[in-house]
């Protein structure tokens, strides 16, 4: 039966991170991976996860199934945290949640909920966009489009070929947002764009498809959900996909989830047996532990305030590394001006070199990224920011 099948290539992520551990050299940088480091190069568990675990293990007194939408606590944290507590959605009953793993597993449950309710929708993706997003939404049937978003030369998104786009749209289309930090450009609209882009979508009846990893990772919990609530808020439809990934620090645990804004109360009640049916159809169940260790850091008023502490320091590093980079940069007077990697947001940026520049950095410098110059920031620190500088300079 199996016997056709071809080898497939290795994640070329996956290529790049084993040849960085066999990389022998002490000055080695790795700026490759896509998961938060801190100043000593560890993902760590946050001390609010930390307690919330603690505090789950002395209470927990079985292990049976969750049920099919997940942790129910944790359903209602999550719209609250997503759009805010005042939101008419929430207000009016109009949004249903299922805990997801991950929001790659949200991803595939939006994915196959789209394609149940319109066959033919035909989802928009960003040129660039996570190399995820493709498999995750095309293995649910959907048909995929790419708009126009990054230009690479001028280090900024296009904004007017990306509306020109958009205003080629109808009903059947449905364009996916990343809601804050691009993965990988960096590069997020600002609030005038996301008012420009639900005046678009509202008057060609497009629905927006938020994908929204890294809440509180720019400029806020509140503040990056600018473009999510907006969309929940102008549009009769929207879907909203979260992860706890990066904010919570709860890579391996598998959080995330997946809502839906409709138009009435009535019209949730059936999407929200529809999401737990596709649920139940791809994994039946989703994991327990990291849904409640969120659930209880997001209801504990002592907890959520650490929280919201920790995730603060975890943006400002980013940020800060952001602007160190470019300070080091220019200082050395390199003729090419970078301070555009100080405009964006989230751990990731395109530095703009050339794949030769890129493998030069790896082979004779041991600075590794991705070929196409994909740099996760939070790999910089004091001790080797000089020297990542001095090698961005040496290629260039
Ligand atoms: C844009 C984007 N969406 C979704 C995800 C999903 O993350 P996870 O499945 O780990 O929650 C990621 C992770 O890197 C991402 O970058």
């Amino acid at each position: 039966m199996f016997e056709k099948l071809q080898p497939l290539a290795p994640d070329a992520i996956i290529g790049i991170m084993a040849l960085f551990r066999q990389d022998q050299d002490p000055r080695k940088v790795d700026l490759s991976v896509g998961v938060y480091q801190d100043e000593t190069g560890n993902t760590p568990v946050m001390a609010c996860v930390k307690r919330a675990e603690q505090a789950i293990f002395a209470a927990q007194t079985t292990k049976t199934y969750v049920g099919i939408a997940g942790n129910a606590g944790f359903n209602s944290g999550m719209e609250q945290l997503l759009l805010g507590d005042s939101h008419a959605a929430l207000a009016d009953g109009r949004i249903a949640t299922v805990q997801s793993p991950g929001g790659s597993g949200g991803l595939c449950v939006a994915g196959h909920l789209i394609h149940r309710a319109t066959p033919d929708a035909r989802v928009w993706l960003p040129t660039p966009s996570w190399p995820n997003h493709f498999p995750l939404l095309s293995l649910a049937g959907l048909e995929l489009g790419q708009y126009p978003y990054y230009d690479q030369a001028a280090h900024a998104i296009d904004f007017d070929a990306m509306t020109a786009c958009f205003e080629s749209l109808g009903a059947r289309d449905i364009v996916l947002l990343h809601g804050c930090c691009h993965n990988p450009c960096g590069a997020d609209l600002t609030r005038e764009q996301w008012d420009l882009l639900a005046e678009i979508f509202a008057r060609r009846g497009v629905t927006a498809f938020v994908d929204f990893a890294y809440q509180g990772l720019a400029e806020g919990v509140d503040e990056d959900a600018y473009g999510a609530r907006l969309m929940a808020e102008r549009l009769p439809e929207a879907v909203i996909v979260g992860s706890c990934s990066k904010n919570f620090g709860l890579y391996r645990e598998r959080v995330g989830s997946v809502s839906i804004v409709s138009q009435t109360a009535e019209a949730s009640r059936v999407v929200a047996t529809n999401l737990s049916s596709v649920a139940r159809g791809i994994y039946s169940m989703p994991p327990d532990h990291g849904a409640a260790i969120v659930e209880r850091v997001l209801n504990d008023p002592e907890l959520r305030a650490l929280w919201i502490d920790e995730l603060g320091e975890v943006r400002n590093r980013i940020n800060g590394l952001r602007q160190l980079l470019v300070a080091k940069l220019a200082e050395r007077d390199v003729p090419r001006d970078f301070s555009f990697i100080g405009n964006e947001r989230g751990m990731f940026s395109f530095l703009g070199i050339t794949k030769e520049q890129v493998v030069r950095l790896r082979e004779e410098f041991h600075v590794y990224m991705l070929e196409s110059s994909r740099i996760n920031l939070a790999g910089i620190n004091d001790r080797n920011a000089d020297y990542v500088a001095d090698s961005i300079v040496a290629v260039l």
